[in-house]
């Protein structure tokens, strides 16, 4: 009697701690660390005397602020390697740094301006794909330091690609003249920013970082299945190349795959390593049918891709397809086929998994499939096929790829 009991609570318990894990359907979508600034004092105090702007701009994107009062670039350089920005894999980086060295830590113009190059590499490195936008040194109240300000601005405007990094000084927003400061948007000390020169940063930079953090370059894509996919760079390359390509996109498919193949893909060999998508496509399960493997067996392995997919990309949004029609396939197949289908339906949270079913793109009612679309073999598409699966498809994805 005793023992049930105990075993009963265990089970309960179970159920309960089961039930505090997050759910493979219910993630909300992760936005911390998308965005990151790194800095010194001025950039530490968005908490202080910015934070009124930092909660309305930067809060919602999940933006970090690793600024610290006082910190000299080799404050930076040490935090970088002491895992400050580690795991962020962020897609934006904002660095201001260098006053101080200026002032007080008696570093000298070509050291600042090495060491802002080593940290556009170390931000780099360790957030692949990150775009950084590197802003001049703020101007100060004080003609000696900001003529070195202005000459190292010069120097390091030149890291930036406009491509990768770019850079933008705010010189004029923030000063009238050499060794003349804006005094509105400055503290006595003409150093740090009053709240109204927090708003000003922000304003200055807006365009920038807005067009820098929604550019279509900057929202790679992961794309993983079967030869439906992979095919796409042959029959329907001409529509890839059009929408696909320009967005980044990463086609992993390869014809034949099953979604143990994928797994194998991305756990034993670890293809995904060192991406950072802001979305992943994946279709698969067809091969499954086709070689008689059953519906759970499908969808256990698809859920398995999802959660690799969630541990590997912290911010990435997933699109999951529901498999095609195809023709001339048993019964039994198409039943499969649904079972999985609405399985995978029911993984839509809205959220960070969307789920879209081309289905009656495809067939019709009866699951007689539109001719034009298929190849002969009637499961393979055509041009046209592609054509209609873009159409469908694009509209779907786009959204997934902006900050929000
Ligand atoms: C892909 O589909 C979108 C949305 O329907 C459409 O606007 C776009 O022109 C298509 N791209 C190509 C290359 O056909």
């Amino acid at each position: 009697m005793g023992l049930l009991k105990f075993k009963e609570i265990f089970i309960f318990s179970l159920f309960i701690s089961l039930g505090q894990l997050k759910p493979l359907d219910a993630p909300k979508y992760n936005k911390n660390g998308q965005v990151v600034f790194l800095g010194d004092s001025i950039t530490d105090w968005w908490k202080n005397d910015g934070k009124v702007v930092w909660d309305q701009y930067y809060e919602p994107l999940g933006a970090v602020n690793t600024g610290i009062s006082g910190w000299t670039t080799q404050n930076i350089i040490d935090g970088i390697n002491n895992g400050m920005i580690d795991n962020l894999n962020a897609y934006l980086a904002v660095l201001k740094i260098g006053t101080n060295d200026l002032a007080w830590a008696g570093v000298s113009e070509a050291d600042l301006i090495t060491n802002t190059g080593r940290i556009l590499e170390m931000i780099t490195a360790k957030n692949p794909g990150v775009r950084i936008i590197l802003l001049g040194i703020l101007p100060r109240g004080e003609a000696d330091i900001h003529e070195r300000i202005r000459r190292v601005n010069q120097a390091t405007r030149n890291f930036a690609d406009n491509n990768r990094i770019f850079f933008l000084d705010m010189e004029e927003q923030f000063s009238t003249g050499l060794g003349q400061v804006r005094q509105e948007l400055f503290w006595d000390d003409r150093l740090h920013l009053s709240t109204q020169g927090y708003v000003v940063w922000a304003q200055t930079m807006d365009s920038l970082f807005t067009s820098v953090l929604n550019a279509p370059f900057a929202a790679k894509v992961v794309w993983m299945g079967d030869s439906l996919s992979s095919q796409w760079l042959s029959t329907g390359v001409s529509i890839w190349n059009g929408a696909y390509a320009p967005i980044q996109t990463q086609n992993f498919a390869v014809s034949g795959h099953t979604s143990d193949d994928t797994i194998q893909l991305i756990e034993g060999q670890n293809v995904l390593e060192g991406l950072n998508p802001k979305a992943v496509v994946l279709l698969v399960g067809g091969n499954d049918l086709q070689r008689g493997a059953q519906a759970p067996q499908v969808i256990a392995n698809i859920e398995r891709i999802l959660q690799h997919f969630r541990n590997r990309f912290s911010h990435a949004r997933i699109l999951l397809l529901g498999l095609l029609p195809a023709g001339g396939v048993p019964e039994s197949v198409i039943e499969q086929g649904k079972i999985i289908n609405d399985a995978l339906a029911a993984k839509n949270n809205g959220d960070d998994l969307r789920y879209l079913d081309m289905r009656n793109q495809f067939a019709d009612q009866n699951e007689e499939i539109f001719k034009d679309l298929y190849q002969p073999d009637g499961i393979h598409l055509t041009l046209q096929g592609y054509e209609v699966w873009n159409n469908t498809m694009f509209p779907n994805l786009t959204p997934l790829l902006q900050f929000n």
